[in-house]
């Protein structure tokens, strides 16, 4: 139809073509599926994480991770010398990202629930818990809480899912689960 030229020059007021048509239809169609398929999921799916967003700013949410790892601080990780902090069952906890790391590692009690705040001191950093696969946007200036309850003890690994820079996959942190 438009590998040549419109042999007449008002060629938009002809007739549409019927497997066009057809096509128009199905696209339209499966677009207000995916539409509905978006809230839909949300409450029926169980991989969206329902969670709770505040506005933070960077120098608020480092003081309050900084007062979590200052009470609670068990050990130390790693070349960086990362704190591990082992907080109360049942507490609010703080993770925050950075270029380039996961700050600081926390260390769970399976079977307990925890508030995981979450929240960028400088970039857009994307939260993904291997191989638990959850996986959550992390930008400046929102803090994102998310309820979690491990289930299962180990080792779990932070990986950085969003593009932030030179050291991005150098940005792999470091959850434990303790029984
Ligand atoms: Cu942080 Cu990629």
């Amino acid at each position: 139809m438009s590998i040549s030229p419109p042999s007449d020059k008002v060629w938009w007021k002809e007739p549409i073509e019927k497997t066009e048509l057809i096509w128009i239809s199905i696209v339209f169609v499966w677009g207000v599926f995916m539409t509905f398929m978006m809230p839909y999921w949300h409450v029926v799916g169980d991989q969206n994480l329902p969670n709770e967003t505040y506005r933070v700013t960077p120098e608020q949410f480092m003081a309050k991770a900084q007062g979590m790892v200052d009470q609670f601080t068990v050990g130390e990780h790693g070349p960086q010398k990362t704190p591990i902090v082992h907080p109360p069952a049942g507490s609010d906890v703080y993770l925050v990202a950075r270029l380039w790391s996961w700050w600081p590692v926390l260390e769970l009690e399976k079977g307990q629930s925890y508030r995981v705040h979450l929240s960028s001191l400088d970039w857009q950093h994307g939260f993904s818990l291997q191989p638990a696969n959850i996986n959550i946007q992390v930008v400046p200036d929102y803090e994102y809480v998310v309820n979690l309850t491990p289930d299962e003890s180990g080792e779990y690994s932070l990986i950085c899912n969003e593009y932030c820079g030179i050291g991005h996959h150098l940005m792999i942190g470091k959850l434990l689960v303790v029984e």
